[in-house]
């Protein structure tokens, strides 16, 4: 279970194509008379104000210097300002809230690019060289106008650039510790709608479908962004652009996928995440080329001239949550890898391999195995890269397949145990045979089934005289409609009370405590047998290694298996589970299910009464 805090900052939003004829309404409906217009491209908005508009400002400055904000709030006062109306990107959005935190005005952001800055309560700002940020609810503006209209004159290098930056709030929190279900969605959704809407837009810029999934990819990372802390891209980011002047965009598209090959090994399964939202095997060396491939920039050169060991030195004064443990050390790698604009380290172009394997594939016989092996090829691609696998592990993986491969034989399946204790079986259960609620769920097969058991009528002891406690079984079989199934073939079959089945006791004599029974003209059969013991599924071979090796125990909860077959009824395979038996919480092959945890009550004498209920079989009608 994670444990999460999540805070929910207050703002309203309004997103469409053509919001922005709604601007006076929304001024109005904060109290403003008197505005203050922020942002070069401010022409719109001040036309739908009218005589709202009383002041406006248009020399916004990149990293929003204080001196600049101390020139606006002369403005302010000089035109007894009571509204902010900030037009533009994330510039335009941190110099209203820079007046926000001097003033206390209300503000209404109108963002224009996918910066996300409009959906935080942080402030950014600069002073002599150095960038600030503090994080006050009172900071974030109040109003939120998404204007899709307005993003489709937005240049495509400016759109692709923006996209990584609000990609890169996305990603960061994904790993972050504070990260949350809601987070995780909204992270998730970000990156995808990216993926999928800036390739559209460096073709067509003006695809308002296009337009429309980036704004929304943006205003879900800027919640992002508002919700959790940012890790060391973001600290890095905020050096080079405070400190050295680079600019803010470019530089996060840039050493995004640097940032993210460094924290990979320790944060796998975000990097899972982002690599399915990419759709691709290697989320770092994904982010690189996509950039590359829209033509933005890659190399921190391109962008302007710093000290790398200083910026180093910086980005690690302070500490600040990141998945990997970071020092000034290691980011001086990272960094001369992103001022020349190489492809993050390590990472090779794995995806391009991966391809190149699925691309053997086709034209395949058998289309549904080609998507199967294709599929998995670029699964275990992406196995082999999120966990930077080693060469020896690489070994160790082979010598343990080829070793359960070696023990396989007909009676001792190893492949389908090792399945069943990584859960696969079940899932697979789960899928095949659990479609209609209104049967009784199956479970898993197990090793220990032996075709063709011995028919005996009801009321034979299938214990043949095998210490344990005894037990009487009543078992019925119903249709959904709950009428009576006859003649149905119900073989059974259990361990001993030490918990062994007949096949794994060589010295014994014929079957035992396993049979084939068949329902009366009521659904009904009946028999006597022993209460079965929980038991350790076949633990000396290389699956009770993996499961030693994973700290986990081989024991199976007591069970009874089933399986029932009726012509015209689809087969239904599985267990009974005694109420209060031992791993029922625990089951080595994750067979139990709530529904086939059934009492069996009585002392020295125990019973069970259960009615099976069993599905047409579709595809015989
Ligand atoms: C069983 O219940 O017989 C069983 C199922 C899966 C693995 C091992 C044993
Ligand atoms: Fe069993």
């Amino acid at each position: 279970m994670k444990s999460f805090e999540h805070t929910t900052h207050a703002s309203r939003v309004i997103f469409g194509a053509g919001t922005l004829s709604r601007l006076r309404d929304e001024v109005e409906r904060l109290g403003g008379s008197r505005v203050l217009l922020l942002g070069g491209r401010a022409d719109r908005a001040a036309e739908v104000l009218g005589a709202l508009a009383v002041a406006r400002f248009a020399e916004v400055a990149m990293h929003t210097p204080v001196e600049v904000t101390e020139r606006v709030l002369e403005l302010v006062r000089e035109h007894g300002v009571d509204c902010l109306v900030s037009v533009g990107g994330g510039s335009s959005t941190n110099l209203g809230k820079a007046l926000v935190a001097r003033t206390g005005l209300p503000h209404l952001a109108v963002p224009t690019t996918y910066a996300g800055s409009e959906m935080t309560p942080v402030l950014g700002e600069t002073a002599e060289g150095a960038k600030t940020t503090r994080r006050d609810p009172a900071l974030q503006p109040r109003t939120v106008l998404y204007d899709v209209e307005l993003t489709v004159g937005l240049p495509v290098g400016v759109s692709v650039v923006s996209g990584f930056n609000a990609m890169a709030h996305a990603v960061e929190a994904l790993y972050s510790p504070q990260a949350d279900p809601a987070v995780d969605a909204y992270a998730v959704d970000a990156i995808t709608r990216f993926a999928r809407a800036l390739p559209l837009i460096a073709e067509r810029p003006d695809d308002l479908d296009a337009r429309a999934d980036a704004l929304t990819g943006a205003w879900l990372a800027g919640i992002c962004l508002g919700s959790v802390e940012m890790g060391l891209h973001h600290k890095l980011c905020h050096v080079l652009g405070g400190s050295f002047g680079l600019p803010h965009a470019e530089t996060h598209t840039v050493v995004l996928p640097h940032v993210m090959a460094f924290n990979a090994v320790a944060a796998p399964e975000a990097m899972r995440k982002i690599a399915a939202a990419l759709g691709a095997p290697d989320a770092p060396a994904a982010v690189f080329d996509l950039a590359a491939r829209l033509g933005a920039p890659t190399s921190l050169a391109a962008l302007g001239d710093f000290s790398l060991s200083e910026a180093a030195a910086l980005a690690t004064a302070k500490p600040y949550p990141n998945p990997r443990p970071v020092t000034a050390d290691d980011v001086l790698p990272l960094l001369g890898e992103a001022w020349r604009g190489d492809r993050p380290a390590g990472r090779p172009d794995l995806r391009r391999l991966a391809d190149q394997v699925v691309a053997t594939l086709g034209p395949a016989p058998n289309a549904r195995v080609a998507e199967l092996v294709g599929d998995l090829v670029r699964r275990l691609h992406g196995f082999v890269v999120d966990n930077d696998l080693t060469e020896d592990e690489w070994k160790a993986g082979i010598d343990f397949l080829t070793r359960t491969g070696q023990i396989t034989t007909p009676v001792r399946q190893e492949f389908v145990l090792l399945s069943d204790v990584l859960g696969v079986s079940s899932a697979v259960d789960v899928l095949t045979n659990s479609r209609s609620p209104e049967t009784t769920p199956s479970a898993v097969l197990g090793p220990f089934y032996v075709e063709g058991p011995p028919s005996v009528p009801s009321g034979s002891d299938l214990a043949a005289g095998l210490p344990g406690v005894p037990l009487r079984a009543d078992v019925r079989i119903v249709d959904l409609d709950g009428q009576p199934v006859a003649d149905a073939v119900v073989d059974v079959w259990q361990s001993n009370q030490d918990g062994f089945y007949d096949v794994q006791l060589p010295d014994l004599e014929g079957p035992v405590l396993r049979a084939r029974l068949r329902s009366d003209d009521d659904g009904r059969l009946w028999f006597h047998t022993i209460l079965p013991s929980a038991y350790p599924i076949p633990d000396d071979g290389p699956v009770g290694q993996l499961l030693r090796a994973t700290g986990r125990h081989p024991y199976r909860a007591p069970h009874l298996h089933f399986m029932i077959s009726a012509p015209g009824y689809r087969r239904l395979i599985t267990q009974l589970f005694v109420a209060g038996g031992d791993y029922l919480d625990s089951d080595a092959v994750f067979g139990v299910k709530d529904e086939l945890i059934v009492d069996f009550p009585g002392d020295s004498h125990r019973t069970l009464d259960f009615t099976f209920r069993i599905a047409p079989d579709r595809t015989t009608s």
